[in-house]
């Protein structure tokens, strides 16, 4: 069986205060819950502050992540991160290829997968987004625009996708407040599973999140869908005791 992960996305949010009081509500809101088992949980902080959050989250059962990472081990790349510098901070996942790179920074799928493909030299994590615009939903074009997003990242990494977490968000849903329905949801997660069945026989073992202004209220429905095995969280995870509460709707 697949463990579920929950994990926050901060995006361009937080500060040093901010960051210090909500891993104190956080660690009362877990003990409080009193859960023998939890499932696995990721917060992806700012690279300023992954240092910061490296040493809070001592003390506290949420491992630490970052959200974006150079393809290049180091060198002359301005305003980059490198995925040694996030070894070094402790950082154990990091989201490649989230819509918002995607659009505002015109990350390619070629880009994304040479990302993917550096990380999993390592023992850090990705978890690589994927997602339509509503247009593209519109016209029909979901899965071609989900299956055309995942090969360029299979085609990279073929065979081995041990440790390749997928997050489907769809872009419409992000920060809408517009949710997919639990159908649509489990529908574009059985289509990424079947492709990646024809990859590796492994398809079964690997993750798949579900982004798209999941919260506290929608999660429990979305988290107990057969092909969702998870979320990957942006506003709610803000809030701590919500991302606590989407934690446990999560059960193990
Ligand atoms: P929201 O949960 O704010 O819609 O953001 C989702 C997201 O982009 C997570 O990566």
């Amino acid at each position: 069986m697949r463990k579920k992960l929950i994990a926050g996305n901060w995006k361009m949010n937080g500060s040093q205060s901010f960051n210090s009081d909500w891993v104190k509500v956080i660690q009362g809101a877990l003990s409080d819950l009193g859960m023998k088992h939890l499932p696995d949980t990721m917060v992806c902080v700012p690279s300023p502050y992954l240092s910061q959050m490296g040493a809070l989250l001592q003390s506290c059962p949420i491992a630490l992540g970052a959200q974006d990472v150079s393809a290049h081990p180091k060198g002359a790349y301005t305003g980059e991160v490198s995925l040694s510098m996030l070894e070094d901070l402790g950082a154990e996942g990091v989201i490649i290829g989230h819509s918002e790179r995607r659009a505002y920074h015109f990350e390619s799928d070629l880009t994304v997968a040479q990302k993917v493909k550096a990380t999993m030299a390592t023992k850090i994590t990705p978890i690589v987004c994927f997602g339509e615009t509503q247009e593209q939903r519109q016209s029909g074009q979901t899965q071609s625009v989900i299956a055309a997003q995942l090969k360029a990242v299979t085609d990279v990494l073929a065979p081995d996708f041990d440790r390749l977490v997928i997050a489907y968000e769809p872009v419409w849903a992000i920060g809408t407040g517009l949710t997919a329905t639990p159908e649509q949801a489990q529908e574009v997660h059985a289509f990424i599973r079947a492709q990646l069945s024809a990859k590796t026989c492994h398809a079964n073992a690997l993750k798949i999140l579900y982004g798209g202004s999941m919260n506290a209220q929608n999660a429990a429905a979305l988290l107990s869908l057969p092909d969702v095995d998870g979320g990957l969280i942006g506003g709610a995870s803000l809030v701590a005791q919500d991302f606590v509460k989407i934690i446990a709707s999560a059960g193990v």
